[in-house]
């Protein structure tokens, strides 16, 4: 949640601050800023979007070679424009942007207002810089030192910029929780919360660790941590293109990567099956397939979509590896007494790779002994970084705030783990394994084909529009799907919307349907098909306008339900990578039809650093 991006060289600064804020929006909306250091220090900010900024800024002076700029999500004050980052410090020196959350900012704050000190804010980043402003007066010691005190008194999480209006060679960076990337240039710097603001620039990249200061400027980049020891720069090259963080086309990001998963999980598969070969290998976990293998306990550890992904892989583990498996809301788990030991896996399921929750319910199982393995999509983001082991999901950039392909691909993943657990345990017969392999090679082109149903999708989209609840009903491996259908929904359009197990209907959700309720079901042909059918027929008697997803040539509930979607034939374990895709269609036609902003919708963010 919140987005930074810091510019120090020779090139205009500002530019590269708005353009980057646009890419990170999909941090958070609420306000946006920039501090621009020109001789004096020029400061905008404005509640709202980015484009609002440089709506109300464009006309003033942006020259500057040293900037900052912040895209906010509200956490301490509500958004506005006194909100808005960055924050200048009392005597007008300092200024500075910051991701996260400063746990002691009200006893800082208490001490600071003893001193004298006066807030314009709500924030917790002016109690912050006004803390090291204190510091680098009443100490003789440099900026980059007065930080690294601040920050050893500071509780909390945080990525932040700051710029000296009297040192305007120097750009200040450090983070701990909240991620950072420093952009390398000829005699320039780049710093951004990811790595999409500075891809178009250079590829060369540090990412910053916890607890380490860095500063950027004419004398090069040197980095510290807050132990005072000095740490050479890791020099990392992106791997992005510039294309894959565009909506090429499309009109909003999440319909590009709702189009983009044939690729995407077909470059999740790349390199790692080769079902005609038998072969199946994820190199980033080899060496935990035995501590696997002979774990007492699977944990499957996530928040919102990217934990829907591991109540399929639930299903899956259990049925290919027959080894118990547990999903945990991450939030939960953290803050419960778990009962965890070191004959326990933890998978660590999250496309950012950032959420805070799951980071820190990855540190509480560690703290138990626990080998954690993560499944990620943003490279080099702080979850891949703590975990023992991993493999990433390869989905690309995911920009759009409601999570499609990354889901899909965390799926992927999860089931080529599954599988190669299953194959050395010697839990699932040689055929059935090559089997599925096959099977996974040829979701791609079925994803593909449930995509040319997009037209279909809207025409059933229209008729659904207006709808205030919908219900979202599977069975087995599709009971997952269900949950992940309905909060698509929820997320984009704003409709009320229930997802649940078919067969639980009947013990409370049964009694909201009448002829105004739109119930999907995912009744795609599998071992619960004849109970789905059951479950459908109960809807029916009752009025209820049935959406089912079915099998290609399904001859049954053509005849009852009011509105067919049909896909490609599966296997049961991986349908929900093919079933999911038509209910990802129908809400982003939905929210789209009733005018919501499909790729940012209202009070969420994609990357969700606070707990
Ligand atoms: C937010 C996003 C969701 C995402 C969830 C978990 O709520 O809006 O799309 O599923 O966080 O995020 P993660 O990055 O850990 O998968």
């Amino acid at each position: 949640m919140c987005g930074i991006v810091g510019y120090i060289g020779n090139r205009e600064a500002y530019p590269i601050i708005i353009k980057g804020l646009q890419r990170l929006e999909y941090r958070g909306y609420d306000s946006a800023g920039v501090a621009l250091l020109n001789g004096e220090m020029n400061v905008y900010k404005k509640q709202g979007k980015v484009a609002d900024l440089h709506n109300f800024a464009k006309n003033e002076n942006l020259k500057a070679h040293v900037g900052i700029g912040h895209t906010r999500w509200a956490t301490h004050g509500a958004p506005s424009d006194e909100n808005a980052h960055p924050h200048m410090s009392n005597n007008g020196r300092l200024v500075m942007i910051h991701n996260g959350i400063i746990e002691n900012y009200a006893a800082l704050k208490t001490d600071l207002k003893k001193k004298g000190y006066t807030f314009q804010s709500e924030t917790d980043t002016e109690v912050f810089i006004n803390f090291i402003e204190d510091i680098y007066q009443n100490t003789k010691v440099d900026l980059p030192e007065a930080v690294r005190l601040a920050l050893t008194k500071v509780v909390g999480a945080y990525a932040i910029a700051i710029i000296d209006v009297n040192q305007p060679g120097q750009l200040i960076a450090a983070r701990k929780g909240s991620p950072l990337v420093i952009g390398i240039g000829k005699g320039e710097y780049f710093l951004a919360s990811d790595a999409t603001p500075i891809v178009e620039y250079t590829s060369e990249v540090v990412y910053l660790d916890d607890e380490e200061i860095a500063v950027m400027g004419k004398d090069g980049l040197s980095i510290k941590n807050l132990e005072e020891v000095t740490t050479k720069p890791y020099i990392q090259t992106l791997d992005m293109e510039l294309e894959a963080i565009e909506k090429g086309g499309y009109d909003h990001f999440m319909l590009k990567e709702i189009f983009e998963q044939p690729k995407s999980i077909g470059d999740c598969l790349r390199g790692r099956l080769n079902a005609a070969e038998g072969r199946l290998h994820l190199g980033g976990i080899s060496d935990y397939v035995n501590k696997v293998m002979h774990a007492d306990r699977i944990l499957i550890i996530a928040c919102g979509t990217s934990w829907h992904a591991g109540l399929v892989a639930e299903y899956i583990f259990e049925d290919f590896c027959r080894i118990p498996v547990e999903v945990e809301y991450a939030s939960e788990f953290r803050y419960r007494n778990p009962i965890v030991g070191e004959k326990d896996v933890v998978i660590a399921i999250s496309q950012s790779g950032e959420t805070a929750d799951t980071l820190a319910a990855i540190e509480l199982a560690k703290s138990k002994g626990a080998t954690i393995l993560g499944v990620c999509n943003v490279v080099g983001s702080s979850i891949p970084r703590t975990t023992h082991a991993g493999s990433y999901t390869h989905a690309g950039p995911e920009i759009g705030v409601a999570s499609t392909k990354a889901f899909t691909a965390q799926i992927s993943v999860l089931t080529m783990m599954a599988l190669m657990i299953a194959q050395k345990k010697g839990t699932m017969a040689e055929s059935a394994f090559r089997k599925i392999l096959f099977e996974l090679e040829a979701v791609p082109d079925k994803v593909a084909k449930c995509l040319d149903l997009n037209a279909q999708i809207e025409i059933i989209a229209e008729q659904f529009k207006d709808a205030t609840n919908f219900l979202y009903l599977g069975r087995g491996f599709n009971f997952p799907v269900a949950l992940e259908g309905a909060l698509k929904l929820k997320e984009i359009s704003y409709i009320h919307a229930e997802g649940y197990p078919a067969a639980e209907m009947k013990h409370g959700p049964i009694a909201l349907i009448d002829e105004n309720m739109p119930v999907v079901f995912i009744a795609t042909r599998d071992s619960s098909y004849e109970k789905i059918v059951s479950n459908i027929q109960e809807v029916k008697a009752r009025k209820g306008k049935v959406i089912a997803i079915v099998t290609e040539g399904d001859k049954h509930i053509v005849e009852m339900a009011d509105h067919i979607i049909e896909v490609p034939h599966a296997s049961e374990a991986i349908m929900p990578l093919i079933s999911v895709v038509p209910l990802q269609l129908l809400s982003y036609h939905i929210a789209v039809m009733r005018d919501c902003n499909v790729d940012q919708p209202r009070n969420l963010a994609k990357s969700v650093t606070v707990e």
